[in-house]
């Protein structure tokens, strides 16, 4: 058991690959300043101030269980991490969620105005396109990258990041079911965290490629997880924590596991998808991967408090 406070090893881990990943996205941004522009400004604050990096976390470490080398997987661990900035910067415009607290700092169109924070999420997803398809990566097939494009433009539009955001809007007030629900969060949430994963895979070519129907497993299960802890966070959690305003999504009259199930039931809901996970992740095993990291994000994911 780790000393309270103390980092774990998982948490060394994540911060080697958010510098990793930070220096990517630093260097792609760099060549594109524009003397004093507020656009980068905001650029900048939304992806590198705070945050977790959970996205680039599994795009590397599924990358490495399959034997291909960080530097082939800077480019796609940037370009996910690129969509998950604008998203979140979209997500608090006063059109969407209109929140102004994220990351324990003024949410973008706060600090920079509402139309440098759309201009800001706008370039950041192109960004991620140009990344992966800009950037060195020396042991890649040009098939495999192309992949990739097709992987991360499907998570991010109609039947992922974009369609959930839609659907979760639109049931704002109104009264769904839980099945409703779970499609909501898998594709709003879902199939960014499991493209994460395929970038991983796809990166590492055919070893990788041929499991991808587990690790879909697994990244559904975490994707779910994943949106059902942000919901119970949003009432258990505090600010200093979690950095947001908690209570948002009761305020809004947002659909979430808490206001479908109540607090103990979507604890129960995550223990169930955690078990679904491990289980996922032991067929790996069992072929002799190591399945370390992906089994300690799991845990992270359920229990993490931010
Ligand atoms: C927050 O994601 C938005 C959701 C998809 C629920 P994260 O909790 O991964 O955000 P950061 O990047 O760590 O701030
Ligand atoms: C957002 O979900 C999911 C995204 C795709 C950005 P939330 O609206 O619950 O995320 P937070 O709580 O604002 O981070
Ligand atoms: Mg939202
Ligand atoms: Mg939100
Ligand atoms: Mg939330």
């Amino acid at each position: 058991m780790p000393e309270l406070g103390k980092p774990t090893p998982f948490d060394h881990q994540l911060m080697f690959f958010r510098k990793r990943v930070d220096r990517t996205i630093l260097h792609c941004i760099e060549p594109r300043l524009i003397h004093d522009s507020a656009l980068v400004a905001a650029m900048c604050h939304s992806t590198l101030l705070g945050g977790k990096r959970l996205r680039p976390f599994l795009v590397y470490t599924t990358g490495q269980m399959f034997g291909i080398t960080h530097n082939n997987l800077d480019a796609p661990a940037a370009a996910v991490e690129c969509i998950h900035a604008y998203s979140l910067i979209h997500d608090d415009l006063p059109a969407m969620d209109n929140d102004n607290l994220r990351r324990g700092y003024p949410t973008c169109h706060i600090k920079f105005g509402e139309a440098n924070a759309i201009l800001a999420g706008d370039a950041l997803q192109s960004l991620a396109f140009s990344i992966l398809a800009d950037v060195e990566m020396p042991d890649v097939a040009l098939c495999d990258r192309l992949a990739m494009v097709s992987e991360v433009a499907s998570a991010s539009g109609i039947t992922g990041l974009c369609g959930g955001q839609s659907m979760d809007l639109c049931a704002e007030g109104k009264q769904i079911e839980l099945a409703e629900l779970e499609k909501i969060h898998l594709y709003k949430t879902g199939s960014l965290i499991r493209t994460a994963i395929r970038l991983g895979a796809l990166a590492a070519g055919v070893s990788g490629r041929a499991v991808l129907p587990v690790l879909d497993r697994y990244a559904d299960a975490i994707g779910l997880a994943f949106q059902v802890q942000d919901d119970i966070l949003d009432v258990i959690g505090t600010t200093e924590k979690i950095g947001k305003r908690p209570g948002a999504d009761q305020q809004k009259r947002k659909n979430t596991y808490p206001a479908l199930l109540g607090i103990e039931n979507a604890k129960a809901k995550l223990c169930g998808l955690y078990k679904e996970a491990l289980s996922a992740l032991n067929t790996l095993a069992i072929q002799s991967y190591d399945i370390s990291p992906l089994q300690s994000l799991a845990s992270f994911i359920i229990q993490r408090d931010n």
